[in-house]
């Protein structure tokens, strides 16, 4: 293998990861899915986390409002977005969402939830 092949062959999962990155997620077929089947049952009406927190995810406008303390959607900045600090554990493990661990999403999922974030949270 000459210079050139090996430094083709070390950047292709780069590329590739790239690649993947720039396809658009969308709100109504990526991000509401995930929700739905994460966090609705605690984050709907009447729901325990909706009503110790006020973040409720029934629509795009609630979600993007957030607690009674504010949003937890930072547009572009998946990494500090709250609602991906929770879900990624980040924060205190015991504020871990989903909050009784039972059906957790995988890392996949959620890197379409921070896409999303990261593309400017929109409602698409
Ligand atoms: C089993 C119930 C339950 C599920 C499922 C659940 N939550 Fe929660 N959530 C809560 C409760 C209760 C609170 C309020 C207490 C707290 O902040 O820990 C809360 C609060 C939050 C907060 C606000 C924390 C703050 O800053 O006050 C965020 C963000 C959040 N949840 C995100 C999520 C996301 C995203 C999911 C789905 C991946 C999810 N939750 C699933 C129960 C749940």
């Amino acid at each position: 293998m000459n210079k050139f092949t090996r430094t083709l062959v070390l950047l292709s999962p780069v590329v590739a990861l790239l690649g993947c990155g720039e396809r658009s997620v969308s709100y109504s077929a990526d991000v509401r899915p995930f929700l739905d089947k994460y966090c609705m049952r605690c984050h709907g009406e009447g729901g325990e986390g909706s009503e110790e927190s006020g973040l409720r995810m029934d629509d795009y406008k609630r979600l993007m409002k957030g607690t009674v303390h504010g949003p937890v959607v930072k547009p572009g900045d998946s990494f500090t977005s709250a609602l991906v600090m929770l879900v990624e554990g980040r924060a205190d493990p015991s504020l871990r969402m989903p909050h009784d661990g039972e059906k957790m999403p995988t890392q996949d999922e959620i890197d379409l939830v921070k896409a999303w974030i990261d593309q400017g949270a929109k409602d698409n």
